[in-house]
């Protein structure tokens, strides 16, 4: 089945169906004022912190953060991908899916992921006439029913052999280098970013390529990985290697493992241990750590034996920490020095990696062991010593049994009393349990971030915005997505909640967008339409004061025309009348 569904059908499916009849298909909602509540799927808790509500047709944990539509559901607890879950809903409302179908508006803004397509299926092609490509996978081992399904290619080392295919099946230029593919000289010309490379697609979840890691063939060239920059499609911070793939050849991810390289994803799902991931040449972030416990509450990391691998480990633990609720468990491997999982499972075979995956140490140890390395426990000044390392760190995990389980287990080595170590690692009451991303700079409510969450969450108020010019004219943070939001609800009509995050799914803004559905908002329902309305008026103002501001300025350097000078007056006028 095509990956491509017209947009306008999707939309159609998140608006007909209802999210409170389909979730509580799976988990018993109860009704609890306005919402229904449960306790949360996505992680372990004794009161219920997930709700749902109709009118947005959206839910939402305060404990975890999952929210999402009834499409994140299906993806997020039933382990479909999207094309699955579009199924699902479509058989649910008796639809069939319609094949083909493409407006120009539509073509426009799925245009970016077409680009990465064809350049994912000009690779894959290229490969079958690249001998030393062939030779170089052959030599590491790939089959050729792996490299299929990793969609393994090859960029030719030529200076503009992409590019110009991509011109030649009419993609723009700017398409191309807009997702990372070409780079522009000193001269102005166009060229190849990946030349004379392997090439591994990077894919979300629906299997679109995001982006590519270029692996080069000579021991000598540099650097050995080169990547897709970070584009308005590829968030290298979030996603995920390998996840894609895992989820075409296994429905369940009982746990699941997280490498660091591309190779290790690929050389353990060849040897039959498909249940693995690998982050972006990047640290592990709390990003990632939210994503995968989405997915399944067991994560074992695998990094390399060597000092580079235990850091990367500790790194992913701190990540993990603010997100480890009760039910959730992190272990780790550690391989023998100069190994890593591609070696060693093309040496040793899946049986010894899997006696690896047996005796993972558990997040515990490797916090206790680690910490207190170096330092003797025998002494009160070694003991005091892990005290103040442990501290900063237990602070930031959510209440829960394992938090507890930490502090006994740091007032056992420390010799300190349960209720000293209570003392000094004090529960943080900002943090009831974890609520994601809840950052200085997200807490902060700027009023276009407040019109821009009043209008996620009632889209109807869009009907009182007249004047859209105002925010082409206005320079203030983050008017450029609102205004995208307001183009999108003024050529929709009858979107929810739901229907506007599913337009922004797998784009860096709607993760954001997301976070904004999901706040609580301290106005009530009746006082929605005046709040937004004080906005409009204040961003009106703020347009007049700026424009003011620039041609006072053009006055004062070059002067103004007429036209500008009796702009001017008005403006004034304008701002006069306003107060
Ligand atoms: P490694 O160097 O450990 O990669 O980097 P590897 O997978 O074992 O590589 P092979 O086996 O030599 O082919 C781990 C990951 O770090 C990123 C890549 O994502 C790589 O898979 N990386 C590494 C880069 O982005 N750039 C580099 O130059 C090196
Ligand atoms: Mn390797």
């Amino acid at each position: 089945m095509s990956n491509r569904i017209a947009e306008s059908f999707i939309q159609d499916l998140v608006l007909r169906s209802d999210i409170v009849q389909l979730i509580d298909g799976y988990v018993p909602l109860k009704k609890a004022g306005r919402n229904f509540v449960a306790c949360c799927p996505f992680h372990t808790e004794k009161t219920p912190s997930f709700s749902v509500n109709s009118q947005k047709q959206f839910y939402h944990c305060f404990g975890c953060g999952a929210s999402g539509n009834v499409i994140s559901f299906l993806m997020e607890y039933a382990h479909k991908n999207f094309i699955e879950a579009v199924e699902m809903l479509a058989a649910r409302l008796g639809l069939s899916i319609p094949q083909g179908e493409y407006n120009a508006k539509q073509a426009k803004h799925s245009s970016l992921y077409d680009v990465l397509r064809a350049a994912m299926d000009f690779y894959r092609h290229e490969l079958e006439q690249d001998q030393k490509a062939m030779n170089y996978f052959q030599q590491r081992g790939i089959d050729a029913e792996t490299a299929q399904r990793f969609a393994l290619g090859a960029a030719a080392d030529q200076w503009d052999r992409l590019y110009n295919h991509l011109i030649n099946k009419k993609f723009s230029a700017e398409s191309i280098a807009a997702v990372g593919l070409s780079v522009r000289s000193d001269s102005g010309r166009e060229y190849d970013r990946f030349r004379g490379r392997v090439m591994f697609p990077i894919r979300d979840r629906r299997g679109r390529p995001l982006g590519f890691g270029g692996r080069s063939m000579d021991a000598e060239a540099q650097p050995k990985y080169l990547n897709s920059p970070e584009t308005p499609v590829f968030h290298k911070g979030g996603e995920l290697y390998g996840l894609y793939e895992a989820e075409q050849v296994t429905r369940s991810l009982e746990y699941l493992i997280i490498v660091e390289g591309y190779m290790d994803v690929i050389a353990l799902s060849q040897h039959g241990i498909v249940n693995v991931v690998a982050t972006l040449g990047t640290a592990t972030t709390s990003e990632h750590m939210q994503r995968v416990f989405r997915l399944t509450s067991r994560i074992i990391f695998c990094f390399d034996g060597d000092s580079a691998g235990q850091k990367a480990a500790w790194r992913a633990l701190e990540a993990a920490l603010p997100v480890l609720s009760d039910g959730r468990e992190v272990r780790f491997i550690f391989l023998p020095l100069e190994e890593d999982p591609d070696s060693l499972v093309r040496k040793q075979g899946k049986e010894a990696f899997n006696a690896y995956l047996d005796s993972a140490m558990p997040l515990s140890d490797f916090f206790f062991n680690q910490l207190s390395q170096n330092l003797s426990l025998e002494t009160p000044d070694g003991r005091a010593r892990l005290a103040s390392l442990a501290t900063p760190l237990l602070e930031k995990m959510p209440l829960g049994v394992f938090r507890t389980l930490m502090l006994d287990e740091l007032a056992k080595k420390t010799r300190l009393s349960i209720s000293s170590v209570q003392k000094i690692v004090p529960a943080n009451p900002e943090l009831p349990s974890y609520r994601p991303a809840e950052t200085a700079s997200t807490a902060r409510k700027t009023p276009v971030r407040l019109g821009l969450t009043l209008l996620i969450q009632y889209p109807h108020l869009v009907q009182y915005i007249e004047n859209t010019a105002i925010f082409k004219e206005v320079v203030v943070a983050g008017i450029e997505l609102f205004a995208a939001v307001v183009d999108y609800l003024q050529t929709h009509a009858k979107q929810t909640t739901a229907s506007l995050l599913e337009h922004w799914r797998d784009q860096t803004e709607g993760r954001y967008l997301e976070r904004l559905a999901a706040e609580e908002l301290m106005t009530p329902e009746t006082g929605v339409q005046a709040e937004f309305k004080g906005i409009l008026l204040y961003l009106q103002k703020l347009a007049v004061e700026q424009t003011i501001e620039m041609l006072w300025q053009k006055a004062s350097s070059v002067g103004l025309d007429d036209e500008e000078k009796s702009q001017l007056q008005l403006l004034i006028q304008q701002q006069k009348n306003n107060e």
